[in-house]
């Protein structure tokens, strides 16, 4: 199975994504060699610190370094998504404390160690801004060779944005960063809106992880419920869009997706569409395209709710 080193910006989505690793690992599926924790949904520590409360929660912390990463963007000021997430990133649930702390070593740093200690073999998933992984390109020219896979959760393309009319929130949070692992010369798979929107969970899978009778499940119905109250009014009818799972989720069963292959740029200029990401449909591509990246445009939607429930009821 994938060694992942994840990423993200724990978030509830992100607290789902690490509820379906840890099922993974439990499994003998997976393994989870590390967690990086960037400014996003809420700052860095705080990411980390709900990162050890879920990864507690689920028994899985053993050899699960959390390192705390970039507390703002390449160029631009610091933005928070509390709206969705809650002002604690955990839906205001206010847990207690965690047992554990995070790591000294910075979330970049961690990225090039453990690609140096495992060459060729970590799925660098990525959930949250891209700030780390840029600032680990920055540090380590070598990277891109190092590194099995990059999956990505970001980016929208016949779909609107979620944070400006055409730009995604992780894309947009530090769009330079974004456009460096884009242009870096190594697999990157991106999941955008697209494929994320369409597989929002409604009232039946709701309700059967609510009256799933498990600490894991309760747990992740009571940090569901503050998103599902934001999600409800943009779906129209009650649900979740659990975005960064399907991400993990197609990092271990690509065939779940459908893709597109395409060059990505991100628009750093524009006042309108800075932070949009843009492939490049043309036929006869540019001379000085990039590798194109792998671009998830739909899912088995099903096979995607069925897996992600049974994950987090399998505790
Ligand atoms: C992304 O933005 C964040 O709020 C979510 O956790 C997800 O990673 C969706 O645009
Ligand atoms: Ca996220």
């Amino acid at each position: 199975g994938p060694v992942f080193l994840y990423d993200c910006d724990t978030g509830i989505d992100d607290a789902m994504t690490l509820l379906y690793l840890a099922s993974l690992v439990r499994a003998g599926e997976a393994e989870l060699v590390g967690v990086g924790t960037v400014h996003g949904n809420v700052d860095p520590l705080t990411g980390a610190l709900n990162t050890l409360r879920v990864l507690e929660a689920a028994g899985v912390t053993e050899g699960v370094p959390v390192a705390v990463g970039a507390a703002r963007p390449m160029a631009q000021d610091v933005h928070y998504a509390l709206d969705w997430h809650g002002t604690d990133g955990l839906g205001d649930t206010h847990l207690p404390d965690p047992a554990g702390r995070p790591v000294a070593e910075s979330a970049p740093a961690q990225i090039v160690r453990l690609a140096r200690e495992r060459p060729g073999e970590l799925t660098l998933l990525a959930t949250g801004p891209l700030t780390n992984l840029g600032a680990a390109l920055l540090l380590d020219g070598e990277l891109p060779s190092l590194v099995r896979e990059v999956v990505v959760m970001g980016g929208a393309f016949d779909h609107p944005g979620n944070i400006t009319t055409h730009a995604e929130a992780n894309i947009w949070h530090d769009p330079e960063a974004a456009d460096l692992v884009f242009a870096a010369d190594w697999p990157v798979v991106l999941v955008p809106l697209d494929a994320t929107h369409p597989t929002a969970v409604h009232d039946d899978w709701l309700d059967r992880l609510g009256a799933h009778d498990s600490p894991v499940a309760r747990f992740a119905a009571r940090i569901l419920k503050f998103y599902e109250d934001a999600y409800t009014p943009t779906l129209k009818r009650r649900g979740a869009v659990i975005h960064d799972a399907l991400a993990a989720m197609l990092a271990v069963d690509p065939a779940l997706g459908e893709y597109a292959h395409r060059p990505v740029r991100v628009e750093l200029r524009g006042d309108l569409t800075r932070g949009t990401t843009v492939w490049d449909a043309r036929s006869l591509p540019a001379e000085d395209v990039r590798r194109p990246v792998r671009i998830a445009v739909g899912s088995d939607v099903r096979a995607f709710q069925d897996r992600l429930l049974a994950a987090l009821t399998s505790f």
